[in-house]
């Protein structure tokens, strides 16, 4: 795949949604054309940023000088950061906020941070006042090319992750690049399984093109910006087909449904970041597929060779504390994979590959067979 990579303005992407469409701008300090933007999406409307400590610290300052600067007011909400927001309390905090605030239906709710707060913004943005209009301004790679788009917002039950929420679009998504060059290795190589994941359930020159260029990705530029929006445009054009996942669009869900399980049986701590997860679940989900004689054992261990090249973990092994605090057994992450959204009428949901850039949605792999597969990749971990 030979790509001309420039570096002249932002990239914008539209996710095709009706009269609900909206743009994705993805450039380097687009931050700063924020207020400017929200001037013309809605002009006169007043905005409250929901964000964490830790986004707060680095780029609350600007995200307010730049509404400032175009004559819009804006209040804040500050929650902890992490997993532990994304609660009935964490949502209870937001939507006081925002009714102190007095955010009304023609203003906007602006969620500026990772995963954790675009989801819990995004979902109290969709019941306050039974629905005000956001923006997103994600701030990690994984919210820039996952998470921020496509109107899936929700906080987790003690029962499970996002089992509660609502498809809420957003109005603009601002994808500004330069700001993850603050992230840590580890989470924007966290982020990098979804780019990958856009390669390997529908675009196979793409994924080729990463295993080419993955290290320039990491060092920000021009094919930083790409990844980004060919990530972006993937992800737009499937949820303009199928924005409430009726089909196509669970394939956005590849090595999730083993990431989760996985999520989940490590407490959602910092031992398995979400991408991580992923990481590891796309490994096992194209394993699972070699096994059933979907692909062949090479296209395995090819997307496996990619991850481990950027620095990711694809084994049970790699989960932090593995060797010391184990994991569940088989049995017990089938019944955290049962407790997913993934599953219809008892049937778990797998995406699945036929090859790689070709993933299929399956629910009639047989419950017995992936006990077994995950024992047999257990008992190798421990080996
Ligand atoms: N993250 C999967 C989706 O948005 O459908």
């Amino acid at each position: 795949m030979t790509v001309s990579l420039t570096t002249t303005g932002p990239t914008v992407v539209e996710v095709a949604l009706g009269d609900r469409a909206y743009d994705i701008v993805i450039g380097r300090d687009q931050l700063a054309s924020l207020g400017e933007r929200i001037n013309v999406l809605r002009p006169g409307a007043r905005t409250a940023i929901v964000t964490d400590r830790t986004v707060a610290k680095h780029w609350l300052e600007q995200t307010e000088a730049s509404l400032a600067a175009s004559g819009i007011a804006s209040s804040r909400i500050i929650v902890d950061e992490g997993e532990g927001s994304k609660t009935y309390a964490g949502l209870q905090q937001v939507c006081e906020g925002l009714i102190s605030a007095k955010i009304e239906r023609n203003d906007l709710v602006i969620a500026l941070g990772g995963g954790v707060v675009g989801d819990l913004a995004g979902f109290a943005a969709a019941a306050v006042r039974r629905g005000v209009d956001f923006v997103q301004v994600p701030t990690s790679l994984l919210a820039q090319v996952d998470s921020s788009v496509g109107g899936k917002t929700g906080i987790n039950s003690p029962q499970g992750k996002n089992l509660i929420g609502a498809f809420h679009q957003p109005v603009l998504v601002i994808a500004d690049t330069a700001i993850l060059d603050t992230l840590s290795p580890r989470q924007f190589r966290a982020g990098y399984a979804e780019v990958a994941k856009y390669g390997l359930l529908g675009d196979a020159a793409f994924f080729a093109w990463l295993e080419a260029h993955h290290a320039e990705i990491f060092s920000g530029g021009a094919a930083r910006e790409h990844a980004i929006a060919t990530s972006c445009r993937a992800k737009a054009a499937i949820v303009a087909r199928d924005e409430r996942e009726n089909g196509e669009r669970a394939l956005l869900n590849l090595g999730h449904t083993f990431g989760h399980a996985l999520e989940a049986a490590t407490g959602f701590s910092d031992r398995l970041f979400h991408g991580e997860g992923v990481s590891i679940g796309m490994v096992l989900a194209a394993q699972l597929s070699a096994q059933l004689g979907m692909i062949a054992d090479d296209d395995a261990t090819r997307i496996q060779r990619h991850l481990v090249d950027v620095g990711l973990p694809t084994r049970l092994q790699d989960i932090a504390g593995f060797a010391q605090e184990g994991l569940a057994d088989a049995d017990a992450l089938m019944a955290l994979m049962a407790q997913d959204k993934k599953v219809k009428r008892g049937r778990l949901t797998f995406i699945l590959m036929r090859a790689i850039g070709q993933a299929v949605i399956t629910n009639d792999v047989e419950p017995a067979t992936v006990r077994d597969f995950l024992a047999r990749k257990l008992k190798d971990a421990r080996a």
